[in-house]
């Protein structure tokens, strides 16, 4: 129920149609949303803003980009797991935050919220060799995955070096599959994340929104802000 007036918040869907999109209709409405506009590549943006209170986006990077433009335009909390966005795109997110609250994730789960985390440790190994692999169905568009991505760029900070570019393997409805491999001369320690549905995201996505509507503050945040 939404804070503020006692009902359920009003929630946009962006990439409605899609994989994502269903899950995050599907499971609206136990988390405290009324799904108020669907919106897909066929459906123009012609929403009214007294219609929102908040947008969720899992479409592709054009659809991010009317998205973002549209939350800016009506002062709206605006929530991304959409992937493949350009350098581009992120210094958008990073000037839009000042005007409005986002919080973007690459991955919506708690289970890669906290592996994020857990690469902290490998600072105690920074002389090892590292690799990251993912393994995706074969309708994913993005390559590497941006979740490949976000542990590429964790764990290059923590080393404090550029790492070899993650493996790519893409083949049937794998949801999502994320493994580091830290090796060392005599011992190689693995970390994998393995997501059995994409219903782990949707739930994540919508937790993540429920939080960033109460929050209600401008500010570009992700996921493990919730878990802080
Ligand atoms: N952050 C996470 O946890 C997470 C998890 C899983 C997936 N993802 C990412 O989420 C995104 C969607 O994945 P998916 O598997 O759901 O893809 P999908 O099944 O291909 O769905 C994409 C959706 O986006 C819509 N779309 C395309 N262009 C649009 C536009 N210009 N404006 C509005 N909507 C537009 C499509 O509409 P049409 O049907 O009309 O073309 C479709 O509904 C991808 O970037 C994926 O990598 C993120």
């Amino acid at each position: 129920m939404s804070k503020k007036s006692g009902k359920n918040i009003k929630l946009a869907v962006v990439g409605a149609s899609g994989r994502m999109g269903s899950e995050i209709m599907a499971l609206a409405g136990d988390a405290g949303f009324e799904v108020t506009a669907k919106l897909d590549k066929a459906k123009s943006w012609g929403v009214k803003a007294r219609e929102v209170d908040i947008v969720v986006d899992f479409s592709l990077p054009a659809g991010f980009d009317q998205a973002l433009n549209w939350c800016v335009e009506n002062r709206k909390p605006f929530v991304s797991g959409t992937t493949g966005l350009s350098d581009k795109q992120r210094k958008q997110l990073k000037q839009a935050a000042k005007h409005i609250p986002i919080l973007y994730s690459a991955n919506m789960s708690v289970g890669i919220a906290v592996l994020s985390a857990m690469l902290e440790q490998f600072r105690a190994l920074e002389d090892w060799d590292f690799h990251i692999d993912e393994v995706h169905h074969n309708q994913k568009k993005d390559r590497p995955s941006g979740t490949a991505l976000l542990l590429d760029e964790k764990l290059g900070a923590v080393l404090d070096r550029k790492l070899p570019a993650p493996n790519s393997i893409r083949g049937g409805g794998v949801p999502g599959i994320h493994q580091v491999w830290a090796m060392g001369p005599e011992e190689v320690v693995v970390l994998q994340h393995t997501a059995f549905n994409r219903k782990v995201f949707a739930r994540g996505a919508l937790k993540a929104a429920r939080w960033l509507f109460d929050k209600a503050k401008p500010g570009l945040y992700d996921l493990s802000d919730l878990y802080k």
